[in-house]
């Protein structure tokens, strides 16, 4: 495809190829070249994952660097392609929340149309001299993975598991229930997590959660909670981890997983006026009916006080097609607080208020899921199946997470006696976690128990 004229982009990055397209010539100096043209765009939307040894985004790495002339020639075709389809640069809320959360991705019109112009000009090389240094814009966003490895800076404390486990060969979808021990002495007062950070194994961890530090799955960056916010983490001799491994199962397909986490506390003396709560808003009792395309599922839920929304985290398997939170207020007038138009499962977002939004008690929050059984869905294990809520990743879920606090502040200062309601709700969450599941034992974890009745 060569770009129409009339479609021309009225701000072009490259005047020389403004004034190139405008003459319509063709000639090879003036098409769009990596150097001049492609480069700067890339550096700005792309690089941030695309370079050479990539950062580890939630347990998945980009597969090339765009930095790199002769690895986005061959990657061009696919460019073109993931640009066509809002695959890349990968985000999920829709363009009309533009400016409302952290860490948004949007590509503009007229950088999209540069790179598709680039490609469909042959990807051509150019000259290197033309390249501008744009390297310091990259790094201003905070999209430079930091020295320590971690994108929470340096942690004050890192839990990890005992050894690493093995996922077996025949392992499709395991969830077994971890304790990762914190090393002797590390953390032995309850301290407020200001930063966390789930650092899983690779790709095939599906999702982990935890009570301290949110919910890992796939894409998801590190929390960062706003300054005054805070998630209370009691002392204990471990954090328990609900691991969720799902991969293809076959001959030399065993992995071996270390997840890892990492922590940031406040210091004493800072005040806590907003503690950290979360609530999954699940919806169950719904049947998708095989083969269905387009399987609509509605819930609602009452807010009874007033709070401040912090984050939102929709949540389906790979049925999953789209997700809206539309926030009725008590006069009746209705926000869409998040559309995700295109879900990906592969991308699972938390959508961080880059302000935290006040929402008045009384008001109603109505959540919306639809959901693509039919097999045009080219992620759907099985069209020919009804599905309901489940834990596999083969069932499907129909989750609103949020995570909140109420607008009263607490002013908690660190380092004094911890108010005894905020102590015993923490503890309580990490006993239940505990409670719920049978813990997988890692020192036994051995071959021995790759049995033929193993998961
Ligand atoms: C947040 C990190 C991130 C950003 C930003 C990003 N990518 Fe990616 N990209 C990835 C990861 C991770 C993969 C591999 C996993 C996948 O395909 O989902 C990938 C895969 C790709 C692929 C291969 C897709 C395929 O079909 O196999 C292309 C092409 C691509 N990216 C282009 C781009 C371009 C162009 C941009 C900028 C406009 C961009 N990406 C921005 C992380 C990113």
């Amino acid at each position: 495809m060569t770009l129409p004229i009339s479609k021309l982009p009225t701000l072009l990055v490259s005047s020389t190829l403004l004034l190139g397209l405008a003459a319509e010539v063709a000639a090879q100096t003036d098409t769009p070249t990596f150097y001049a043209d492609a480069l700067p765009v890339f550096e700005k939307n792309c690089v941030a994952c695309h370079q050479p040894e990539g950062p580890d985004v939630g347990g998945i790495s980009a597969p090339m660097s765009l930095m790199a002339f002769d690895q986005a020639k061959i990657w061009a075709p696919l460019i073109k392609n993931a640009l066509v389809t809002g695959y890349m640069p990968p985000w999920g809320a829709h363009d009309r929340h533009r400016g409302e959360f952290k860490g948004e991705r949007y590509i503009g019109e007229q950088e999209k149309e540069l790179l598709i112009a680039w490609v469909d000009g042959g990807a051509l090389e150019g000259n290197p001299s033309d390249a501008v240094q744009v390297s310091n814009q990259t790094q201003a966003g905070g999209t430079v993975l930091p020295d320590s490895g971690w994108w929470i800076g340096d942690p004050d404390l890192v839990v990890q598991f005992d050894r690493p486990l093995y996922v077996p060969d025949e392992v499709e979808d395991w969830q077994p229930t971890i304790e990762m021990p914190v090393p002797e002495g590390a953390h032995t007062e309850p301290r407020w997590v200001s930063k966390a950070e789930l650092d899983p194994g690779g790709p095939w961890v599906h999702h982990i959660v935890s009570s301290h530090m949110g919910v890992g799955v796939p894409g998801r960056g590190p929390f960062t909670y706003p300054a005054g916010w805070g998630v209370l983490m009691p002392e204990d001799p471990f954090i328990t981890v609900n691991m969720h491994y799902h991969k293809n199962p076959g001959e030399g397909t065993a992995v071996t997983d270390m997840t890892r986490a990492g922590f940031v506390f406040y210091e004493d003396g800072d005040v806590i006026d907003h503690v950290v709560e979360t609530n999954l808003l699940p919806h169950r009792g719904w049947t998708i009916p095989a083969g269905d395309p387009n399987f609509e599922v509605n819930n609602s839920y009452d807010i009874d006080e007033d709070i401040y929304l912090l984050s939102m985290g929709p949540h389906m398997h790979y049925r999953g097609k789209a997700m809206r939170y539309d926030l009725e207020y008590p006069d009746g007038e209705i926000e869409t607080l998040l559309w995700v138009p295109d879900y990906d499962f592969n991308w699972q977002f938390l959508y961080e208020y880059e302000v935290p939004k006040f929402v008045p008690a009384g008001s109603k929050m109505h959540m919306s899921w639809w959901f693509d059984n039919s097999k045009e869905n080219r992620f759907n294990p099985d069209h020919t199946k009804d599905v309901v809520y489940g834990p596999a990743t083969t069932d499907e879920m129909a989750n609103a997470r949020i995570y909140y606090a109420p607008t009263k502040t607490r002013g908690i200062v660190v380092g004094d006696p911890i108010p005894a309601d905020v102590l015993s709700k923490a503890r309580l969450a990490e006993d239940t976690r505990r409670a719920r599941t049978e813990l997988l034992d890692l020192s036994k974890d051995d071959l021995t128990w790759l049995t033929e009745d193993s998961p």
